[in-house]
C-alpha cells in the first residue's frame, strides 16, 4: 500500500497518471504503455493494443470456506482480457515488435485462444494471421473468434504437438513471424500478470497455481515475479503450483504424450516447448508440479461457476482443482492466487455437458405452471 501511495505522489509530482490512477479513471492504455519501462519497447515501436491487462483479482470466498485454515484465495481471471483469454498480454508485445519488424504476416499453433489473440492483434495491425489447429480439438469460442477475426485457418489431422512443428518450419523457411511462445516477446508481456497481483495484493502471493499446457505462462509468470521481486516491489518469490490434465501431462510425469487425451482442450499438449523453462521455475520457487483427472476439473469448473459466479474455460479450472487436490499442504494463513486463464464462454459445449443446473424445457406459458414449477 505504500508503495502505491508512493507512486500517486510521484505521480502527482511528475503529471504522470499511475497505473492505479488509469485503472481508476477508466484510461488504462493496455499493457504496453502502463509498463513499457518493464518491456523491450523503444519510442519507434508501434503499440498495437485492445487496452488489455488491469484484469481483476477476486477473492474466491466459497473456495476459502473449503479450505479453512485462515487462508486466503484470490482468483487472476485473466479471461477478462479483449479476446478472452491470458493470451492478449503476449500477443500485443509480439505483434508490436513484429509490426516495427516491418512483418506482414504471422503464424502460430494453437488450441484455440492464442489463434484467437494473435487473429486480433494481426488482423488490427494489418498483418496477415495464420493459424494452425488441431482439427475438431478448438472448442468452438475459439474457432469463431479465429474466423470472425479474419484469420487464414489451415486445420489439420494431427494434434497441438504437430501443428508446432509444421508452424515452426514455416517460420524458418518463409517471411512469417512466430507467435507461439517460443517467441520471447510473449512471454515478456505475459509477466505483467505477475506485476499487477504484486500492485493489488501489495506483496507476492505465497502460492501461485496455475494450468499448464505449452508453459509459457508459467514460465512468464515466474519472470514477472523475479523481476519485481528484484526492484524490491515484492519481499517474497512465491511458490510455484503447476497443474496438467491427467491425461496430458508431460511435465508432471516427466515424459513426451504422444497422444494426449483431456477435456480441457487448450492444454491438450503432449511436449511443452518451454519445459526447460517451466522445470527452472518450479526448482527456483520451490514449487511443485501435480496432474488433476478431468473429474476434478469438471467439478471445479462447477464450483467456480455456482459458488463463485465466475465462468472459466475447463484448462482454467485446473488451477482450483489442483489447489484443492493440495488442501492438506496448504500453511494457515497463506495468501494463494489461482490464474484463471480463459472465459468459461470460449467453450459452450463443455457448460452445456457439464452442469448441474435445473433447466425445465418445453414450459406452457403459464403464471400458475411456472409458479407450480417454482415451488410457489
Ligand atoms: N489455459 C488456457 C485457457 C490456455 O489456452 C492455455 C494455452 C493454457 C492455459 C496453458 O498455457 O501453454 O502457456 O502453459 N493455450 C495455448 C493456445 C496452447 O494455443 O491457445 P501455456
Amino acid at each position: 500500500m505504500t508503495d502505491c501511495k508512493n507512486e500517486i505522489i510521484n505521480s502527482v509530482l511528475n503529471k504522470t497518471p499511475t497505473r492505479e490512477a488509469m485503472k481508476a479513471n477508466c484510461t488504462w492504455p493496455g499493457l504496453i504503455k502502463a509498463y513499457k519501462e518493464w518491456l523491450p519497447v523503444n519510442k519507434e515501436t508501434p503499440i498495437v493494443t485492445l487496452q488489455e491487462g488491469a484484469t481483476p483479482l477476486i477473492e474466491l470466498k466459497a473456495i476459502e470456506a473449503i479450505i479453512g485454515n485462515g487462508v486466503k484465495v484470490h482468483a487472476k481471471y485473466d479471461g477478462l482480457n479483449p479476446t478472452g483469454s491470458f493470451k492478449d498480454r503476449g500477443m500485443t508485445l509480439a505483434i508490436s515488435k513484429a509490426k516495427e519488424e516491418k512483418c506482414e504476416a504471422v503464424i502460430c499453433a494453437s488450441t484455440g485462444n492464442t489463434s484467437a489473440s494473435a487473429a486480433a492483434y494481426a488482423r488490427r495491425a494489418g498483418m496477415r494471421a495464420f493459424v494452425v489447429i488441431p482439427d475438431g480439438y478448438v472448442a468452438q469460442g475459439k474457432l469463431a473468434q479465429a474466423l470472425v477475426y479474419g484469420a487464414e485457418v489451415l486445420a489439420i489431422r494431427g494434434n497441438f504437438d504437430r501443428a508446432l512443428d509444421i508452424v515452426q518450419e514455416i517460420a524458418n523457411k518463409y517471411p512469417v513471424t512466430l507467435v507461439n511462445s517460443v517467441n520471447p516477446f510473449r512471454l515478456h508481456g505475459q509477466k505483467t500478470a505477475a506485476f499487477e497481483i504484486i500492485e493489488s495484493l501489495g506483496e507476492a502471493p505465497d502460492w501461485l497455481c496455475i494450468p499448464m499446457g505449452n508453459a509459457g505462462n508459467i514460465s512468464a509468470y515466474w519472470m514477472g515475479f523475479n523481476e519485481y521481486f528484484q526492484a524490491r516491489k515484492s519481499t517474497k518469490l512465491p511458490q510455484m503450483m503447476g497443474f496438467q490434465a491427467r491425461g496430458s501431462a508431460p511435465l508432471v510425469f516427466n515424459k513426451t504424450i504422444k497422444d494426449p487425451k483431456t477435456i480441457a482442450t487448450a492444454i491438450r499438449i503432449g511436449n511443452p516447448v518451454n519445459k526447460e523453462k517451466a522445470f527452472i521455475a518450479k526448482e527456483k520457487s520451490n514449487g511443485s508440479f501435480l496432474d488433476v483427472t478431468d473429474e476434478e476439473i469438471v467439478n471445479a469448473y462447477k464450483l467456480l461457476g455456482k459458488e463463485e459466479g465466475i465462468f472459466c474455460e475447463p484448462a482454467s479450472a485446473a488451477s482450483v482443482a489442483g489447489l484443492l487436490k493440495r488442501k492438506e499442504e496448504i500453511p494457515s494463513n497463506a495468501t494463494i492466487v489461482c490464474v484463471l486463464t480463459g472465459n468459461g464462454l470460449k467453450d459452450p459445449d463443455c457448460a452445456i455437458k457439464n452442469n448441474d443446473a435445473a433447466f425445465y424445457s418445453d414450459l406452457d406459458p403459464d403464471i400458475n405452471k411456472i409458479a407450480n414449477i417454482m415451488g410457489l
